[in-house]
């Protein structure tokens, strides 16, 4: 059942090509330049409506979540906030009928999500709910769902699911962009575009796992590290650590990159390893920079750049991964990618129980 793959989490990596392609099909337009989620049921008068988004979610989707606020701030420029779910329930949040609240759950079973879900139902607000599984309560009980196309995930790390939830994102910003016309129709189909190559692009860094497998087995000698970046590189900092925490029971900590010399920056010290994300355009420059503070305090750096740049940034960090070119908005959806790898073989040189790590279920169905 793990097709020829050691594990489910590897398996699941190498399927997120698939869950790209499967999440996309038949929610574009047949001349590729519009969205169609026939799963929306607001009419036009309603989306015009939509004063705030929240998007709440546990873990790994409310990860999706921070590049969905992205997403839609800069698509539909509508503002967004984001929450957990345990803390949005109980912070009583401010929710109005025109707020739009989506929440994002590979189970759809998540106990914190489901309440934040109801909490917001309750408040009179549209609840839309972004889930990879049908007929699962969050399926059920939201106005407008998106499946997300990732199929059954049963390694506890979340992947492919993670990944599905950005292409729904990125789906359902366009959607509104449309709707609202804050975005013209050319505009729209030059991402999609470039949305359609991210499955070939993700199988091209599949296909350098050797490298990042050399990168994780001496990450594995360290007891510390930090993921740095800013903007969406920053969201995927986040879920990078996340996944290596998990997995491979390393402690590290993603920062906004900006923000390290406001007491962090005390952390870095020879040796201490560095993962920087720079593949915003319009940021290159100050990551660049803050790069360059840890370099000189020490850190070891291994930067996930855009591919083209390597002149540029080789003078100033130990290691470089290169990611495919893309649209900036787009390039979480490459960019965690070889994170997985490297969480996935740190646990494995560590010797853990990659697909079912200690303390932790796939599914939190309790508080
Ligand atoms: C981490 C992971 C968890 C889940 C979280 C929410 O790899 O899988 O952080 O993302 O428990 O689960 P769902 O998406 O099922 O609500």
């Amino acid at each position: 059942e793990k097709a020829g793959f050691d594990h489910f989490m590897l398996k699941e990596i190498y399927e997120q090509p698939k869950a790209y392609r499967d999440t996309m099909m038949g929610r574009i337009s047949e001349d590729g330049r519009r969205v169609a989620l026939k799963e929306i049921g607001m009419t036009l008068e309603e989306i015009r409506g939509i004063r705030k988004v929240q998007i709440v979610a546990c873990g790994t989707a409310f990860h999706a979540g921070l590049v969905g606020k992205t997403v839609i701030e800069d698509l539909a420029r509508i503002p967004v906030e984001t929450d957990v779910a345990s803390e949005y329930r109980y912070r009583s949040p401010i929710i109005t009928p025109d707020t739009l609240v989506i929440v994002v759950s590979q189970s759809g079973e998540t106990a914190d999500t489901l309440a934040a879900l109801r909490e917001a139902k309750r408040n009179g607000a549209r609840v839309m709910a972004i889930t990879n599984v049908v007929g699962s309560s969050v399926a059920r009980e939201a106005d407008d769902v998106i499946i997300t196309q990732a199929g059954p995930e049963i390694a506890v790390a979340s992947t492919k699911a993670y990944t599905s939830q950005l292409i729904a994102f990125y789906l359902l910003g366009l959607y509104l962009a449309e709707k609202l016309e804050t975005r013209d129709e050319k505009w729209i189909a030059n991402v999609l575009t470039s949305m359609n190559q991210l499955p070939e692009q993700v199988e091209s860094i599949l296909d350098q796992a050797n490298v990042l497998k050399q990168v994780a087995e001496s990450i594995s000698k360290h007891s510390n590290l930090f993921f740095i970046g800013r903007g969406v590189d920053f969201a995927v900092a986040q879920e990078g650590s996340l996944k290596l925490k998990e997995i491979s029971y390393i402690h590290s900590e993603a920062y906004a990159a900006g923000e390290l010399k406001h007491g962090t920056l005390a952390l870095i010290e020879d040796g201490i390893p560095v993962i920087a994300l720079i593949t915003q355009e319009q940021l290159y420059e100050k990551t660049l920079s803050n790069i360059k503070e840890v370099k000189a305090r020490g850190a070891h750096v291994l930067a996930v750049i855009n591919a083209g740049h390597e002149g540029e940034v080789s003078k100033s960090v130990d290691e470089m991964f290169a990611i495919p070119r893309t649209l900036p908005l787009l390039a979480p959806a490459l960019s965690v990618v070889p994170l997985q790898l490297i969480a996935y073989y740190a646990s494995l040189a560590l010797g853990h129980d990659v697909d079912k790590p200690r303390n932790l279920a796939k599914s939190v169905t309790v508080e």
